[in-house]
């Protein structure tokens, strides 16, 4: 039987003086649309949760298909489809009641719209504030509106956080040649924690039947498996960057985690928390429980007490 909740081994963990009981964070975009969603998410044991991110009008998002399913994972191009921010607040008012802390994401195309989105969505009781400036897959955002570079993502930074003192995270690109700069751009900008990574790409899957792509987009970021030893050593560079720049900030590891061993290569690259999108698909949204589980169970045979003893522990 694995170790119940609160007993040893401590997987709890703290990000920015928020207190999670254990490290799984649902990642944006996956299952995060409504308060009710999140709530099953919630109870299905989750150390937190991320919504699906919002802009400031409503968006269709690309065409259908927007995502497949492959061998080592899926590519997508949802391409931000959401209600908007007005419904938004109406949708998450009160969110702060959930069992667990619930993180917004606020994205726009240039600094004074990510800004305009996240004002009006803090007060709704969010815990945090996630601003993705790295989808490589939807014009007008993220890398194709060049938010990836160190002086856009300070610049964004520094924007959102003038309006919200709660805890903010950037979240980073994989395809950018140097990560640990851009991490120590959103540090610059007034961040608290980085989010590491967004999808990797954009790929191509083509049916050779009809001779065509298969998404709709032609391409689409891909996540799951194939990302996750390229999203490892994006947190092991942000987590050695932030070192030798004698900077302490939380780093949410993300790309491919789906069992309680993917968790821990996270947490020894650097990470504090971990999150977890296309292995909801595939392990079913029981999957938080059964990371938790299994990471208890590791930290037991590995003779680990608490996840601070070996965080970052493959850095120099
Ligand atoms: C269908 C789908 C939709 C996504 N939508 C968003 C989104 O709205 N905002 C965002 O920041 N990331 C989005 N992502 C990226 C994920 O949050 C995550 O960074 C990425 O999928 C890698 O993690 P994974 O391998 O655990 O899925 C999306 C990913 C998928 C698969």
């Amino acid at each position: 039987m694995p170790a119940a909740e609160g007993q040893k081994p401590d997987i709890s963990v703290n990000l920015c003086g928020i207190a999670l009981s254990n490290p799984t964070v649902l990642a944006s975009g996956i299952l995060g649309i409504s308060k009710e969603m999140l709530r099953r998410v919630a109870e299905c044991g989750a150390g937190a949760a991320t919504i699906k991110s919002v802009t400031l009008e409503p968006r269709e998002g690309h065409n259908n298909p927007t995502v497949i399913a492959f061998e080592a994972g899926m590519l997508n191009a949802v391409g931000y489809s959401n209600p908007g921010v007005d419904e938004a607040v109406g949708e998450f008012q009160g969110i702060g009641e959930l069992p667990i802390p619930i993180f917004a994401s606020a994205v726009g195309t240039e600094a004074e719209e990510f800004a305009q989105v996240a004002a009006r969505l803090m007060p709704c009781g969010f815990a945090a504030l996630e601003i993705p400036l790295s989808c490589p897959h939807t014009p007008g955002y993220g890398i194709l509106a060049g938010h990836g570079t160190p002086e856009a993502t300070e610049r964004i930074t520094r924007a959102v956080r003038s309006v919200t003192d709660r805890p903010l995270f950037v979240k980073l690109s994989p395809n950018v040649p140097a990560i640990g700069e851009v991490a120590l751009a959103a540090l610059e900008g007034g961040a608290d924690g980085i989010s590491a990574v967004n999808t990797l790409g954009p790929g191509m899957i083509i049916n050779v039947e009809t001779r065509e792509p298969v998404l709709d987009f032609k391409m689409g970021g891909v996540s799951g498996p194939a990302l996750r030893p390229v999203a490892v050593r994006c947190v092991y560079d942000v987590a050695g960057a932030l070192r030798r720049a004698k900077k302490r900030a939380p780093i949410i590891g993300i790309g491919g985690v789906a069992c309680g061993r993917d968790a821990m290569e996270m947490i020894m690259a650097g990470a504090t928390a971990v999150g977890v999108g296309t292995a909801v698909y595939e392990r079913g949204i029981e999957v938080f429980r059964r990371i938790g589980d299994e990471l208890r169970d590791l930290c037991g045979r590995l003779g680990i007490e608490s996840l601070g003893e070996v965080r970052g522990a493959v850095l120099d």
